[in-house]
């Protein structure tokens, strides 16, 4: 990305990103078939066709883009659909790919229409219609590329328009990781920050980090600071266990936004169902943001479910939060459960 590394964090994210695919931990059958594709593409010395990346935040989309353009021995372009603003924007970072480079668009679902249609041919014949003047006197000229790979990321695939999607040869969806993935992404992280940690210390921020590896990275980071200014510096169990009640991450990993999209929906429209538009109101979160960080992991769970008429709260959900639904509620609450 063109944004400068700021916070630590970043910074640390970075370190502890896996560069190898035999390096990346989990999503087997994604890495099982990235493996073939890339090995095919290799021996005919030919680009990788192009890739669309989708999921919820912090699974490793961005990770993954890395690991494609090492292993493929090429340069990775890194730009996000919200950055690409004209299409200068775009006839740039194209003219600037070597045979076989990767250009990453982070949140392709946000280029603008007209950028998206100038990607069509990029894609797909590997040309740019170059728009030279204005009114009667215009003209196009197609620029020549070489051929490149573009690698899409999302978190939002519904809102690809299909001549977009259509033209990813390659398309893979991440999942939440299950806590043993996540088991073994933290205590690889902790050899990286050379913090010690024991099996159960691993499990139990896991256990609390939505399935998701940047999650996994930050709470093992803030653990650490409980550990060694409170503990001896080491986390097992009882460390973590105190750090994260203490940091208000309860035990599904849910925190402080999380309860409050839920009480929200559960104490103010008893229960549901409930417009995002409303909810969105209710707890000033951005619309886009409840529905790309707070909900997926909510409905993975079995707190949320959204039908047509709105979001409803789960009986998982009431029985977490220790509420008894109230006698007044609507019947068929309940039924879709
Ligand atoms: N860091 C973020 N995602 C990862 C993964 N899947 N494997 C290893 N390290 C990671």
């Amino acid at each position: 990305m063109s944004d400068p590394i700021g916070s630590d964090e970043e910074q640390f994210e970075l370190n502890v990103r896996p560069t190898k695919l035999v390096d990346y931990i989990g999503q087997r059958q994604v890495k099982e078939n990235l493996r073939v594709y890339m090995r095919a593409a290799l021996n005919r010395r030919e680009a990788l066709d192009h890739v669309l990346l989708t999921g919820p935040p912090g699974l490793g989309k961005t990770t993954l883009a890395n690991i494609i353009a090492h292993e493929m021995g090429a340069m990775l372009h890194s730009t996000a659909g919200p950055s690409i603003e004209i299409p200068g924007d775009l006839v740039g970072q194209l003219t600037n790919l070597q045979k076989g480079d990767v250009l990453f668009i982070d949140e392709i679902h946000r280029l603008n229409p007209t950028i998206e249609e100038k990607l069509y041919p990029a894609m797909e014949d590997y040309e740019f219609d170059l728009m030279i003047g204005q009114g009667v006197v215009a003209r196009t000229q197609k620029i020549r590329l070489e051929k490149f790979t573009l690698i899409g990321a999302t978190t939002r695939p519904g809102l690809l328009t299909a001549p977009l999607r259509d033209r990813f040869g390659i398309a893979f969806h991440l999942d939440f990781y299950p806590p043993a993935d996540l088991e073994i992404i933290c205590k690889r992280s902790a050899q990286i920050l050379e913090v010690e940690i024991d099996e159960q210390g691993a499990r139990e921020i896991a256990r609390r980090s939505r399935g998701t590896p940047r999650i996994v990275n930050r709470l093992l980071r803030r653990v650490r600071d409980y550990a060694q200014v409170d503990y001896d510096g080491r986390i097992s169990q009882e460390v973590a266990s105190d750090a994260l009640n203490r940091m208000e991450v309860d035990k599904f990993g849910l925190d402080e936004r999380d309860r409050k999209f839920m009480m929200t929906i559960i104490e103010k429209f008893d229960g549901g169902p409930v417009g995002i538009g409303t909810i969105s109101a209710a707890i000033h979160e951005e619309k886009d943001s409840i529905e790309e960080i707070i909900e997926p992991y909510l409905i993975q769970i079995g707190f949320l479910d959204r039908t047509r008429r709105g979001r409803m709260a789960t009986r998982r959900a009431y029985e977490h939060y220790g509420i008894t639904p109230s006698l007044s509620v609507k019947p068929g609450l309940f039924d879709s459960q």
